[in-house]
């Protein structure tokens, strides 16, 4: 790895740090016209029960979403930061990695705080992770070597990277959680270029099983972003008739809308250090729907 880019990485961190205290403009309320997830990330859009919804309830099913896809990068960028943590132990203080993961550790702890904020602001109620979920969550946390931790957490950062983009573009998005993405952006981008970097030469050295490894941790960490967030829960809360149908429908409608909407970083970067092989491509398709 480029020691100098590394450093340029902790001076830029230092030095023009992101509070989300000032950054975000807390005190302004949604106005009447401001919604909280675009309209394409939502999971029924696109299915016809969808047109029955009214206003109210669009908007609704956007702020429970929304509020369950930040509840769940809190989830894990805190399970990301106690294996971190782990990793620092191994490394020398004056080690640049050592630096990096620091500055890396302060900045997940206030984006968690600022999502816990942002739930609070928006009156959330974040359903808990599911029981699999959880165990599969700490049991590679606690189990799985540093590279493969680094895999999954760089391919949660691309897909999620793409996801604040939607939501930051979106022109009547609400400005709190405008600003939000944009904070989230600007220091996430800098932890992918540093982990990217980081994975260059694990991948380098890697070998055909070490790839078809590399690529199945970063299938499971995707379908685990995937599946946080259709809740038969929500559709409840929505006041819709029928959630055990609503949630059927939309889980295949999500998976086809994520697969067009979320996959396009993280295939490229599979793709570089060639992660589709003959044992892992049809299962990208078919967990994933994706197309490589
Ligand atoms: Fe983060
Ligand atoms: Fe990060």
């Amino acid at each position: 790895m480029d020691v100098k880019e590394v450093e340029r990485l902790i001076k830029i961190s230092r030095e023009h740090p992101l509070m989300p205290e000032n950054y975000i403009p807390w005190r302004l309320e949604p106005e009447p016209d401001d919604i909280f997830l675009p309209e394409t990330l939502t999971s029924l859009q696109g299915l016809d029960i969808y047109k029955t919804l009214s206003p109210t309830q669009k908007l609704e099913l956007g702020r429970h979403e929304l509020v369950q896809v930040i509840a769940s990068y809190a989830w894990g960028e805190c399970l990301f930061c106690v294996f971190m943590t782990r990793h620092l132990i191994t490394l020398p203080a004056d080690n640049v990695e050592h630096q990096f993961l620091i500055r890396e550790l302060i900045e997940e702890f206030r984006h968690q705080e600022m999502f816990a904020q942002a739930i609070a602001k928006l009156g959330g109620k974040p359903i808990k992770q599911s029981r699999l979920h959880k165990f599969f969550g700490e049991f590679s946390n606690k189990y799985l070597p540093a590279d493969y931790l680094f895999m999954g957490s760089v391919s949660v950062e691309l897909v999620t990277d793409i996801y604040g983009n939607y939501v930051r573009k979106a022109p009547n998005i609400y400005p709190v959680l405008k600003k939000m993405f944009d904070l989230h952006n600007i220091e996430e981008s800098r932890h992918i270029l540093f982990t990217k970097a980081l994975l260059k030469t694990y991948a380098a050295k890697a070998g055909f099983i070490k790839r078809t490894l590399y690529s199945y941790v970063i299938l499971f960490n995707i379908l685990f972003v995937r599946t946080m967030y259709v809740k038969k829960e929500i559709y409840e809360r929505i006041g819709l008739e029928n959630p055990d149908q609503a949630y059927k429908l939309a889980t295949k409608n999500f998976k086809q809308k994520f697969a067009n909407n979320c996959l396009k970083y993280i295939i490229e970067f599979v793709d570089e250090w060639k992660g589709f092989n003959l044992l892992t491509r049809f299962a990208w398709r078919w967990v994933l729907s994706a197309k490589v």
